[in-house]
């Protein structure tokens, strides 16, 4: 274990002071300090990186967030060998669930009119009969049967209803907590306090359904985020995690046609999640999860910084392969002993203080910002 250097830690307290001070877009000042480390015995599950998650105890804070690599128990215990502390699987969608169900309605009226006798050949829950909810679940209970870090499930949906039941299937599959992801974009004249109330509605559902932890998987497009926020976290949400990427189509000149736009994220895209988090932190009962923009070691770290429990990622893990997440995990023990902090210590170290005003602070740190934008760009 590393030796704490004290000093190193008021060198760190008084760097977040004078930066508190200053606004944001200050360099960083905390001082490398010249300790004696020890290597830890293994590098993805050190008692230093132990992290609570929602109410789950993670090795350590990287997560694989719900993406492409989690679509088979094979890939969910890749991510799990790579170094990963939890792995959020990929999304089951509200349109799949109720697609399902009416299929199997359908089916199940013809089977009753034509010929009840069959009706023993046909599975008799709703929902699975054409595939894709069985395979999530059978995915997961693999999955998760498969490795020792907590495996979570990913429900997707816009509109609250029995889609919402789902979650309750998934955690007797075994899944440790259920990301709600609510992705909807209220394209016309929806009032503000509708919008929230849905999203605070579906998650009561889900809440209904389990006694698992559940996050809340949002988008920053609110008319107040920070309250948006507070609202969730008064209705139980177990995590937020911030923030969605939007699917935000670009133009094919040539071809005179839109495309989906659908990239991997790059370190420009965590400036936003990072802000919000920073805002944030400390402020909440429930888990802070970042997500977009890990490209490297420096993205995890300063998502810590700023305040993040977790920090997820798909884009450094699809470009990378699953071992990158071990990389990402040595590469943040490395730089806490460097600077002689532990994870605890750094996290939050660089957020909005406890005693600001999230209001003022940012208007501060907007106003000088501006200001020095003016005179370095102005000339
Ligand atoms: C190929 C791909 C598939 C994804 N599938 C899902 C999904 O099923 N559910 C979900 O909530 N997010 C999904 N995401 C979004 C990621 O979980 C993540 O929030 C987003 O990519 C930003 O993080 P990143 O910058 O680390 O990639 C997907 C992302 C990618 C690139």
């Amino acid at each position: 274990m590393p030796r704490f250097d004290p000093q190193a830690l008021k060198a760190a307290q008084e760097s977040a002071r004078q930066k508190a001070e200053l606004g944001s877009n200050t360099t960083d000042l905390l001082l490398s300090v010249g300790q004696e480390v020890v290597a830890p015995e293994h590098p993805h599950a050190t008692e230093e990186l132990a992290t609570r998650y929602m109410g789950l105890v993670l090795r350590n804070p990287i997560v694989a967030s719900a993406g492409p690599l989690s679509q088979t128990a094979d890939g969910i215990k890749a991510l799990a060998d790579g170094g990963v502390g939890a792995v959020v699987m990929y999304s089951l969608l509200e349109e799949q669930i109720r697609y399902e169900a009416a299929h199997a309605a359908e089916l199940e009226e013809e089977v009753n009119n034509s010929f009840a006798e069959a009706l023993s050949y046909f599975p008799t829950t709703s929902s699975n009969n054409s595939g894709l909810t069985t395979t999530y679940l059978k995915t997961l209970e693999d999955g998760a049967a498969g490795v020792d870090i907590p495996v979570i499930a990913s429900l997707n949906g816009s509109v609250n209803g029995e889609w919402t039941h789902t979650a309750k299937q998934m955690a007797e599959a075994g899944a440790a907590g259920i990301e709600l992801n609510v992705y909807w974009v209220p394209g016309d004249f929806t009032p503000a306090r509708e919008v929230e109330k849905r999203y605070l509605d579906i998650l009561a559902s889900v809440k209904s359904e389990v006694e698992i932890p559940v996050a809340m998987k949002l988008s920053p497009f609110f008319s107040s985020f920070g309250e948006m926020a507070h609202k969730l976290d008064d209705a139980g949400a177990d995590a937020l995690v911030i923030f969605n990427r939007y699917l935000q189509p670009d133009i094919d000149l040539e071809r005179m046609q839109t495309t989906s736009g659908f990239e991997l994220s790059g370190p420009g895209d965590a400036r936003l999640p990072r802000s919000w988090i920073a805002a944030l932190f400390g402020r909440l009962h429930a888990s802070l999860a970042a997500t977009s923009g890990v490209e490297s070691v420096n993205d995890v770290i300063k998502y810590v910084l700023a305040g993040a429990d977790v920090v997820m990622t798909t884009a450094a893990l699809v470009r990378n392969g699953a071992d990158y997440a071990g990389l990402l995990v040595d590469g943040l023990v490395g730089w806490l002993h460097r600077k002689g902090l532990t994870l605890n210590q750094a996290r939050g170290m660089l957020a909005v203080p406890r005693e600001s005003a999230v209001e003022e602070y940012a208007r501060a740190g907007y106003v000088s910002g501006l200001e020095q934008a003016k005179s370095r760009y102005g000339k």
